[in-house]
């Protein structure tokens, strides 16, 4: 599995995953309510485009290798604070634990580091989303709060968990 930028051109082929993984994301991602028009994932897809120009957000589809195909997406985003990211992943239900989500997840960290001032990467979700929460566990973050949020998905709970891992404590993880 490797992490791809996004060219323009993969609007399509995104759509195609998310209506065919509708049912896996709905409990947990709020943008999977209904079924996405292909010109609102060509948008997405332009959107994140604009976001990496102006290096606010940095998102990726996964490529698995044996086969070529889209497997999911993940990304760093500009939400927590300054000198802060957040890791976001999702991966289709029919490539789950093969350690995708994890090995995205690591990659970004460490790209996340790379870049000048990132002092701290989050990771947030459920504390009901069990395979979610077991990435960040299993990378060294450690559980820093619980939020109250806004419900927006169906299986959500309200509360989330919010993983954080330092420079530091990740390179020293790392060696
Ligand atoms: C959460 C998600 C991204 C995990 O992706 P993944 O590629 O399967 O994750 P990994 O293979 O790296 O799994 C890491 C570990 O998580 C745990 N895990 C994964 N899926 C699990 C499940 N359904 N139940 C319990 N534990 C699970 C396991 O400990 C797993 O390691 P193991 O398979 O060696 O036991 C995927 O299930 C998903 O896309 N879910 C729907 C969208 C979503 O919830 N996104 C995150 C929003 S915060």
């Amino acid at each position: 599995m490797s992490l791809r930028a996004f060219n323009g051109e993969e609007g399509p082929a995104l759509n195609r995953l998310v209506i065919r993984n509708l049912e896996h994301l709905r409990p947990w991602m709020p943008w999977a309510r209904e079924a996405p028009t292909e010109e609102a994932n060509v948008e997405y897809v332009q959107r994140t485009l604009q976001e990496w120009e102006r290096g606010v957000g940095f998102g990726y589809w996964l490529r698995e290798e044996a086969t070529g195909e889209m497997v999911g997406c993940a990304g760093l985003h500009g939400r927590a604070a300054p000198r802060r990211l957040e890791i976001g992943y999702w991966v289709s239900a029919d490539r789950v634990r093969r350690g995708y989500a994890t090995a995205s997840a690591r990659a970004l960290t460490t790209a996340a580091f790379a870049m000048p001032g990132i002092e701290q990467v989050e990771i947030h979700c459920d504390v009901a989303n069990v395979a979610s929460a077991a990435v960040p566990k299993r990378l060294g973050y450690r559980l820093d709060r619980v939020v109250p949020v806004a419900k927006q998905a169906p299986s959500e709970t309200g509360r989330h968990l919010v993983w954080v891992i330092d420079a530091a404590s990740w390179i020293a993880a790392a060696t």
